[in-house]
């Protein structure tokens, strides 16, 4: 088996993460000398949010130079450093690769807006306005308003599938290919271990532009609420073929897509035959469901239907755009914090834990004077500095104005999330059942949610408010209410608690 189907992978945000030079913006020299923490938890690779330079409009998600270090951030030795000092504790380096778009500063773009035969206007995707001057079709851009803006020096529009200052960059040209090419060797040679790649399924845009269909009540709600379905503008067939290339050339290097696809049978696709595109795909599905089990357990028995030989599921609560677990699922409360931590690291399939996740770090409150995210549904809450001790930092770049949960005074208290996230990182890696079992749902009351991995580990969660009893017996490995531990498992379930048992 493979570093990263049996191992916890974590995502950090460069910006929040922690600041080494007091200028109020975390940085990659911050991140090294907190690379303990990750050791002592027992991570086994990191995914860093965009490092690259940027205007930050979209915070890094709009890259002017792939091959170099934003400022804020540090520099490429500072890179290499964390790249080196990671590897000397066993834990890998992930990029983030921005293939859709590049930003409007990016040397490219600088270039096409120049004429209709300049070098690179080819790199973007350009038509002619309609006959009555409008956009050249419906495509609606992932942000609000139309996905095209007219340039007016050269009379054409220009695609852009997030801001206006995001222009898409065009994959039917080989000429872009190529760059990419290059771009994911760069890094390679540099040590990274693997790329997520931003919306991995809207890189391939149709080549005829056709109109997106309008969307239907048999599609997922935030597509309904949306209006219109991304068959053209995104997710076409051709995008498989990008995928393959890349696999091809990235050796023992790993591929986690951003696959943001909300329709199963869409997303198996991404994983190719099993082993020649995608080694991991996120499951948006997941990230959008309830805290209860008929949701989750349908998601996760689909996938474990439909995955193909040799691929491989990954489960993930958190991340920058979607906020926090401890928010979104958990509402606050820590023992549902508790259950849902338990869950993702006791499923079969890559654990994605989001920094702060470790210690239930629910989203941060950002006054809306501070407010950054150019999204109009504000992301900020999710990006807030990491707590490291019980002092806020209300300079911070994000400020963080609540540092009561923070990491020192979970780490000096064993009855902590911290610990037993830590603690359940340390049973997997001590259990073949746990890394490599095979997943099987067992019989459970309503409210709660059985299964079994491997040989003999049994999983139980009651994400209730009731007490349960469930079938289980054995002998309790961890519990989310720690003084269980090492008990007799009778079967009791109290309201939202869950527990791993050896049996
Ligand atoms: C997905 C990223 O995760 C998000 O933060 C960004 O705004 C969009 N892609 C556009 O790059
Ligand atoms: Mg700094």
């Amino acid at each position: 088996m493979s570093w990263w189907r049996e191992g916890v992978l974590y995502q950090i945000y460069p910006r929040s993460f922690a600041d080494s030079d007091g200028d109020g913006i975390g940085d990659l020299r911050g991140i090294t000398a907190r690379l303990d923490h990750l050791e002592w938890l027992g991570i086994d690779g990191i995914w860093l949010n965009p490092t690259m330079p940027s205007p930050n409009h979209d915070w890094g998600y709009d890259v002017a130079d792939y091959c170099a270090v934003h400022p804020d951030l540090g520099t490429l030795e500072d890179l290499d450093e964390l790249v080196a000092e990671a590897g000397k504790r066993g834990i890998r380096v992930l990029q983030d690769l921005v293939p859709n778009h590049t930003s409007d500063r990016h040397a490219w773009f600088q270039d096409a807006l120049t004429g209709r035969d300049a070098a690179h206007r080819e790199h973007y995707v350009w038509a002619d306005p309609r006959p009555d001057g409008g956009p050249p079709n419906n495509w609606l851009s992932v942000f609000g308003g139309p996905a095209w803006t007219l340039h007016e020096p050269t009379g054409q529009y220009y695609l852009h599938n997030f801001l206006p200052s995001q222009p898409d960059l065009n994959w039917w040209n080989d000429a872009v290919r190529d760059e990419f090419d290059r771009i994911l060797r760069f890094w390679y040679e540099r040590g990274i271990a693997g790329f997520r790649i931003d919306v991995c399924h809207a890189i391939v845009n149709d080549r005829d532009l056709r109109d997106d269909p309008v969307a239907t009540e048999a599609d997922h709600p935030k597509v309904y609420e949306r209006g219109l379905r991304a068959e053209f503008s995104m997710n076409r067939p051709e995008v498989h073929d990008v995928l393959k290339r890349w696999r091809r050339l990235s050796g023992d290097r790993i591929l986690v897509g951003e696959t943001y696809v909300l329709d199963l049978d869409q997303l198996i696709p991404y994983y190719g035959a099993g082993e020649d595109q995608l080694h991991l795909a996120f499951n948006f599905l997941f990230v959008h469901a309830d805290l209860v089990p008929a949701e989750l357990r349908g998601i996760v028995e689909a996938i474990e239907e439909k995955l193909p030989a040799g691929a491989w599921p990954v489960w993930t609560g958190s991340n920058h755009d979607a906020g926090r677990l401890a928010t979104r699922w958990a509402a606050g409360h820590e023992d549902r914090t508790r259950c849902a931590l338990l869950m993702l690291l006791t499923l079969r399939g890559t654990p994605f834990l989001y920094y702060g996740d470790e210690i239930g770090l629910p989203e941060g409150e950002v006054p809306p004077e501070r407010r950054l995210d150019p999204v109009p549904d504000n992301r900020d809450g999710g990006r807030t500095p990491m707590p490291w001790t019980d002092d806020p930092a209300p300079a911070m770049w994000l400020p963080l104005l609540d540092a009561s949960r923070n990491v020192a005074d979970q780490r000096a208290d064993p009855g902590s999330v911290l610990h037993l996230v830590r603690d359940l990182i340390a049973l997997r890696r001590d259990r073949d059942d746990l890394r490599r079992g095979d997943y099987e749902t067992l019989p459970a009351p309503r409210g709660a949610w059985v299964w079994r991995r491997g040989e003999a580990t049994t999983v139980a969660v009651n994400l209730s408010d009731a007490p349960l009893t469930v079938e289980a017996r054995g002998t309790v490995l961890i519990a989310t209410d720690r003084s269980r531990d090492g008990t007799p498992f009778d079967g009791a379930l109290p309201a939202w608690s869950a527990v791993v048992v050896d049996g």
